[in-house]
């Protein structure tokens, strides 16, 4: 029997014409005991809508883990890798992330303090917020209104060694009811999105490559992003820019010979767009505040240099014009109609493409309220696809 899918209920913020193939609801069936032929046909629409919900999911974190493990079977490890060690402490994501003992492939996320759960007799949870990581905040006073900020607009990626997991699992078991936030952009353009607290807000990637200008296409099929070696220690000392997209350029990086050792050839080169292994689209996958360089190719044989940007090709190495160039390519996609904020309810299972979209966390809890998510992501046993030749002279 053919699997019954939903559409995702949109906020009256959205464009919905923008979100015809996005995101699904997935009816009556458990996530953790699916039939091959039904994992099959999850997997396909999960590449296809990017994100998939199942409501009154009954998960532990061993069928997450397998369930999360079927999109790429030779998958083993946390996409961060499993085992803590010294040199992550130093790292920004070292204390939002909680390792459940008997499956280390899953993390316990959320807020407050959390007791006998599942081997951990305490653990101490601190929802990520923006004014531990942005330049500027949002005011006290404003905050007391409801005002928040986009945390970190990202993909889940090591983006050293380790390859981009291609499937990130969210479980809600206990999700905290309150007020609505508004999320401010506060770049100046004024805009600003309602969002149920605590959301977790997803972009497409396909989008955010699809309403780019043609010189921007152009840009984006040439271009590969170099990362910096463990860019969550590399970049732990700067901040953000207040929309959560990026990072203020001040030179406040540690330089690469304060970093926790590394490897050439363990740095991550990857393309601004990776290839849909469904839809064969190509989505804007770039997590910006890892980036630190990047390499253009020069246009193809017989494509128009009219009105082309770096048609020579290019290796971009200045970190400020590295992130202006990502900025005004991604930026136009985070705002408000195209953004979808999840609103959680207890035992919804989120999976989302995380080769597809780009997601942040929202909004800011109470020091004593308590939220508690499963989360699970696989270093992917292959780099994503970029785009082929055949996109290249369709786009350059
Ligand atoms: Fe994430």
């Amino acid at each position: 029997m053919a699997i019954e899918f939903a559409a995702l209920p949109l906020p009256p913020s959205a464009d919905p014409s923008k979100f015809n193939d996005f995101g699904r609801e997935v009816k009556g069936l458990q996530p953790g005991a699916l039939t091959d032929e039904q994992f099959k046909e999850i997997e396909q629409a999960l590449y296809k809508h990017g994100v998939l919900l199942f409501r009154n999911a009954d998960v532990t974190p061993e069928q997450q883990y397998l369930l999360t493990k079927k999109f790429d079977p030779q998958s083993e490890s946390y996409g961060h890798g499993n085992n803590k060690t010294g040199s992550t402490k130093k790292s920004i994501l070292h204390p939002d992330l909680k390792t459940i003992p008997s499956v280390p492939q899953v993390q316990l996320i959320g807020n407050g303090t959390v007791y006998n759960h599942w081997g951990l007799e305490e653990a101490k949870l601190k929802h990520p917020s923006h004014v531990t990581f942005h330049k500027t905040v949002v005011s006290p006073e404003e905050e007391a209104q409801g005002a928040t900020r986009f945390y970190r607009w990202h993909i889940d990626a090591a983006l050293y060694d380790l390859n981009p997991p291609r499937v990130t699992s969210l479980y809600g078991i206990t999700v905290p009811q309150g007020p609505e936030q508004v999320c401010k952009y506060d770049d100046g353009t004024g805009d600003e999105l309602p969002v149920p607290l605590g959301t977790t807000a997803f972009v497409s990637g396909k989008t955010m490559f699809d309403i780019l200008p043609k010189e921007y296409k152009s840009l984006a099929v040439r271009t590969k992003v170099v990362y910096a070696p463990h860019p969550y220690v590399w970049m732990a000392p700067a901040r953000a820019m207040s929309t959560g997209l990026g990072i203020e350029t001040e030179g406040l990086e540690l330089s690469l010979d304060e970093l926790p050792p590394w490897e050439k050839e363990k740095i991550k080169t990857l393309p601004v767009l990776w290839k849909n292994p469904a839809t064969g689209g190509l989505h804007f996958q770039v997590h910006p505040c890892g980036a630190r360089k990047l390499v253009i190719d020069a246009l193809p044989d017989g494509a128009s240099k009219e009105g082309a940007l770096y048609p020579e090709g290019a290796h971009i190495t200045d970190l400020g014009e590295v992130r202006g160039i990502l900025y005004k390519m991604q930026r136009p996609a985070i705002a408000p109609p195209l953004v979808y904020p999840h609103n959680w309810s207890e035992k919804d299972l989120v999976l989302f493409h995380n080769r597809g979209v780009l997601h942040t966390v929202v909004g800011a809890f109470k020091q004593e309220t308590v939220r508690a998510f499963h989360q699970c992501n696989l270093a992917a046993s292959d780099e994503p696809a970029g785009p082929s030749s055949e996109d290249v002279k369709a786009f350059a």
